[in-house]
């Protein structure tokens, strides 16, 4: 298996050509991916769309999935797969204002658990005719390229992320009593160290980020904006625009993303998603 890794942009992503998805990954294959995933720290590999039970076979090859929390969501066979439907169904579900779409905002996922997913593993099943791109930004390189005045004001804070925040324009869904139980706010280092490359990110959920501990509410929401607005620097960015069967797996622990959600009413927009064990940021 000779695999081919080209970058998809300056910021971040690498497409991965040569790859049979249906078969096992021989050792050294497997040891280009992975160190292909640390690199870009985000692979597009083109299919055909998945049976749930082989996108979870193939998932296990980069790490053990994790159930997903939304109960609703999971798929029958596979309950490591769960499937997100975006699609605008009736013209009342598309609001005027965009950002009052919750997967406008930008969000590492999962980081309301104590350990988060590492990496999330999603394939486009049915895709709009324009819009619906998932956007990415690379906080590694927001770290890296930080002025060092605001590195020594965050480098030993935490914060603290919750299922929901006032500061996320969006709400987010309504949670059963077990859900609920399952995501106590959580706190986290605001600059994490990634576990296999050794390489500091911002660590920051816009969506999910309530407060800075050890600050006052007016003080630590001036820092999460302005963390928020670096972050997101269009530098920093990639734009998936996804085909039906692209697989994406991206790392959250150095990425954030949000979706484009200015696409057709009608227009069918749905995904497979796999969440990948992680382990509590430090
Ligand atoms: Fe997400």
């Amino acid at each position: 298996m000779a695999l081919t890794i080209n970058p998809l942009s300056h910021a971040l992503g690498a497409e991965v050509t040569g790859l049979d998805v249906t078969s096992d990954i021989p050792e050294a294959a497997a040891q280009q991916l992975e160190e292909a995933f640390l690199e870009h720290h985000l692979l597009c590999i083109r299919s055909v769309p998945l049976s749930p039970a082989d996108f979870a076979r193939l998932a296990r090859h980069f790490g053990e999935p994790q159930l997903q929390l939304l109960r609703d969501q999971r798929a029958g066979d596979a309950p490591e797969v769960s499937v997100l439907e975006s699609t605008y169904k009736t013209p009342e579900s598309k609001p005027d204002d965009l950002t009052m779409v919750r997967l406008s905002g930008w969000h590492t996922d999962d980081s309301y658990f104590e350990a988060p997913a590492k990496a999330t593993m999603l394939q486009g099943l049915a895709i709009p005719d324009s819009g619906g791109q998932t956007r990415f930004s690379n906080t590694r390189r927001a770290y890296d390229e930080l002025p060092q005045t605001v590195r020594a004001r965050i480098d030993a804070r935490r914060a603290v992320h919750g299922y929901d925040t006032a500061r996320a324009t969006a709400r987010a869904k309504t949670l059963s009593d077990q859900e609920q139980q399952e995501t106590r706010d959580v706190e986290h280092p605001l600059v994490r160290t990634h576990e296999d490359s050794g390489k500091r990110a911002i660590y920051f959920n816009p969506n999910r980020t309530d407060r800075v501990i050890g600050m006052e509410r007016d003080e630590s929401d001036g820092l999460l904006d302005e963390l928020h607005a670096w972050i997101t620097k269009p530098d920093f960015q990639y734009h998936h625009q996804w085909r039906v069967g692209d697989i994406l797996l991206w790392d959250n622990r150095c990425l954030v993303h949000s979706v484009n959600v200015d696409y057709p009413v009608g227009q069918e927009r749905r995904h497979q998603r796999i969440l990948l064990k992680g382990s509590r940021p430090v």
